[in-house]
């Protein structure tokens, strides 16, 4: 991709070990695997995938910026979600893919100005390097939360208080299927000449092709027109994973995505996979492994209907911009005067693109899932849309 810019050389040097790996993986399957699992190793291989490396990612000098690393308003107004559930529930936080561990600082500074500390705030981060920089992070930031931090190798059996996880669902593997002239099959990645390409399959049992077939994509069904889009399969099982566990508490998830009924418009017949590389977004999962996220918008349905599948009430989904109004937002930016325009001209800024409907504040969505809570959850009272989300699946 001639229009990207170039790796240094060690860089290069690191997908080629990356794409050795997938190679190796390719031949010792029988000459194809699954873009699910193209993704797994391309991401989160230990110590050679995306995240597992020691790359920088977030924010200016990497690929990508997450609303967190944004501003620190989008913690702070999780804080005011956060009090509510730890005041019902006298629980802990656990943070799902905590990148940089922005999020946990913006948080947990404000439940601290809140005086509504959780005992422990707890952080199960699949890449060990990205561990280690929160750890350096907290530590030098706020040495005095430090104690209450702690970082998780698994889910506990069970737990009580607020999951939460931005942009975690979305770097979940996910499963590519393509449905063509009445059948359905799985995109792949094989090798030709020392190049990935990619390869399908036709589907013949399990549950990918049970779900593919509850989900076809209106007018693609008999026609000779291809539509591919995703199944994640691995954030499904996740969240079931989470439904299990929680005994008291919410689940909150913000991501980029849709209701099924969006996810699969038949407007969409590409499906939503995206590669992002310094700051530039393209749809080539083949370009250079390892230095380039890859990820998948979020079908809200399919996580509704795992979490609630594992016992769970689904208790809100809005968009972002909703979400963060309701946790009062505004209020926090009244906190800086405008006449400190240095101060507060930034803070502008960084409510304009969470919030915007023409960048964050719409494409970005909240979704809450609880059990024994007594209350509505405060981040939904207001632009609920629980109720476009079609549950079960079968019915879509
Ligand atoms: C796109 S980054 C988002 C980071 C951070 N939450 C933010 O908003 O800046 C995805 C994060 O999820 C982590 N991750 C992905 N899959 C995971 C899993 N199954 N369990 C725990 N962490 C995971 C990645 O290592 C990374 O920290």
């Amino acid at each position: 991709m001639p229009s990207l810019p170039q790796p240094s050389p060690p860089a290069l040097e690191h997908s080629q070990a990356v794409c050795a790996a997938i190679s190796h993986e390719i031949a010792g399957c029988g000459g194809w695997i699954s873009f699910a699992r193209f993704m797994e190793i391309a991401l989160h291989a230990p110590g050679l995938g995306y995240y597992s490396s020691g790359l920088d990612k977030f924010g200016a000098g990497g690929d990508f910026v997450t609303a967190p690393e944004m501003s620190a308003l989008f913690g702070q107004s999780i804080a005011a979600q956060a009090a509510q559930v730890l005041r019902l529930t006298g629980g802990d936080i656990l943070e799902v893919g905590a990148g940089s561990g922005k999020l946990a600082l913006d948080l947990m500074l404000e439940l601290a100005r809140r005086d509504a500390l959780p005992p422990r705030y707890c952080i199960l981060e699949l890449s060990a390097d990205l561990r280690q920089r929160q750890r350096a992070r907290i530590g030098c930031e706020a040495p005095h939360l430090l104690p209450r931090f702690s970082w998780l190798d698994t889910l506990p059996q069970h737990f009580s208080g607020l999951v939460l996880g931005n942009e975690v669902l979305d770097a979940m593997p996910a499963h590519l299927v393509t449905w063509r002239a009445g059948r359905v099959f799985e995109r792949g990645v094989a090798m030709q000449d020392g190049r990935f390409l990619w390869r399908e399959r036709p589907l013949s049992g399990g549950e990918l092709l049970r779900q593919a077939q509850a989900l076809p994509p209106a007018g693609f069904v008999s026609g000779d027109i291809a539509y591919t889009s995703e199944i994640n399969l691995a954030a499904q099982g996740f969240m079931r994973s989470l439904g299990r566990m929680l005994e008291q508490g919410m689940i909150l998830m913000l991501d980029y995505g849709f209701g099924a009924s969006e996810y699969y418009h038949p407007q969409r017949g590409a499906g939503t996979l995206m590669c992002h590389y310094r700051h530039q977004a393209h749809d080539d999962p083949f370009f250079l492994p390892g230095l380039q996220d890859l990820t998948a918008h979020v079908d809200f349905s399919a996580v509704a209907q795992a979490a609630t599948g594992a016992g769970l009430t689904l208790s809100g989904y809005a968009s972002q911009a909703n979400f963060l109004i309701n946790c009062g937002l505004t209020e926090l930016l009244a906190r800086t005067s405008p006449e400190d325009p240095a101060a507060y001209l930034p803070l502008v800024a960084q409510v304009q693109k969470l919030m915007s409907p023409a960048e964050m504040g719409e494409l970005f969505k909240a979704i809450a899932l609880s059990r024994n809570m007594q209350e509505t959850p405060l981040g939904f009272s207001r632009g609920d849309r629980s109720h476009t989300l079609p549950l079960p699946i079968t019915q879509i």
